[in-house]
C-alpha cells in the first residue's frame, strides 16, 4: 500500500488517498484543540495514543458485530480505512448530564439522565457545528430518513456495546461523539475515531469527591496533563482486550 496526496487535514488527524481508491491512509497527530479550534497546543505522545485507543476500540466493536471503516493500524501513528461517504454529522451519545448539555439546561455536571439522550450536530467549521434534529437533517438533504434511522439504532447499540467495555475497566462513559457514512458496499458503518478526544471518560475509582477525569476534558479546562490520562485507558483497555 502506497501513500498518495494530503486529502484533508482536520484538528487532530490527516487523511491520505492511497494506491487503493477504496483506502483512505490516516495519520493522527499531536495537536490537541479546543472551543473551536481557540485554543491549540502540541501534546507530545497523543497521536500514539489514540491511534492505539481507537484501534483497540473499533476491534472490540467489530467483535461484537459493529461495522466499522477500521482496516488495520499500519504504525504508531497511522492506520488504514476503507474510504466510505460521511455524513456531515457528529453523533451524539449522553448517559450522564455533562459539557454544553449541562449548560445548555442548566444542570449539575454529572446528573443522571433517566434515559440516554442522542443529538446530532451539522459539522461545519464556518457556523460553528450547530445543533441539528433528523427533520432537519432530513429537510437539507444531508441524510435521508431511512439512513437517520439506522444512524440512530447503530448509535444506541454503540453506546450499549462501549458503555459495558468501559464498565468492564472500571470507568464511566459520560458521553462521546461518533461520526458514520455509507461503505462502498452500501452499508452504513461507524467511522473517524473513538478516543479520550472523542469521549467524556470518568475513573470509577476517582477519590471521593473529584470525577477522575481520563479524557480531553483535562484539557479543555487546564485540569492537568492529557498523557498519563489516555496511557491510563489504553493500558486498561488493552488489558481487557487480552482477556476476552
Ligand atoms: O461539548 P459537548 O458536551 O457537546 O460534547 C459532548 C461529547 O462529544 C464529548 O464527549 C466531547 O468530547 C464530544 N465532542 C467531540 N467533538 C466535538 C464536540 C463534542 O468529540 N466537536
Amino acid at each position: 500500500m502506497e501513500k498518495l496526496d494530503m486529502l484533508y487535514r482536520g484538528k487532530a488527524k490527516e487523511l491520505y488517498s492511497t494506491d487503493d481508491p477504496d483506502v483512505l491512509w490516516v495519520k493522527y497527530m499531536d495537536q490537541a484543540t479546543a472551543g473551536d479550534g481557540a485554543k491549540k497546543a502540541q501534546i507530545q505522545g497523543k497521536g500514539i495514543l489514540n491511534n492505539r485507543i481507537t484501534t483497540v476500540l473499533f476491534r472490540l466493536l467489530e467483535a461484537e458485530g459493529v461495522k466499522t471503516h477500521f482496516i488495520r493500524r499500519i504504525s504508531d501513528t497511522e492506520q488504514l480505512n476503507e474510504k466510505i461517504s460521511m455524513f456531515p454529522l457528529e453523533i451524539i451519545m449522553r448517559n450522564t448530564a455533562a459539557g454544553s448539555f449541562a449548560k445548555r439546561y442548566g444542570i449539575e455536571e454529572g446528573t443522571a439522565l433517566k434515559r440516554p439522550i442522542l443529538e446530532f450536530c451539522y459539522k461545519s467549521d464556518e457556523l460553528h457545528d450547530p445543533f441539528i434534529n433528523i427533520d432537519g437533517i432530513v429537510a437539507l438533504g444531508l441524510a435521508t430518513e431511512e439512513q437517520m434511522a439506522e444512524v440512530s439504532r447503530q448509535a444506541r447499540d454503540i453506546n450499549d456495546k462501549l458503555t459495558s467495555i468501559f464498565d468492564r475497566i472500571g470507568v464511566k462513559l459520560v458521553d462521546f461523539k461518533i461520526e458514520e457514512g455509507v461503505n462502498p458496499q452500501g452499508q452504513i458503518v461507524l467511522a473517524d475515531e473513538i478516543t479520550p478526544d472523542t469521549c467524556r471518560l470518568w475513573d470509577a475509582n476517582a477519590k471521593t469527591g473529584t470525577v477522575g477525569h481520563l479524557d480531553k476534558d483535562l484539557f479543555r479546562r487546564d485540569l492537568g496533563d492529557i498523557i498519563p490520562a489516555y496511557e491510563e485507558i489504553y493500558d486498561r483497555l488493552a488489558a481487557l482486550a487480552d482477556r476476552e
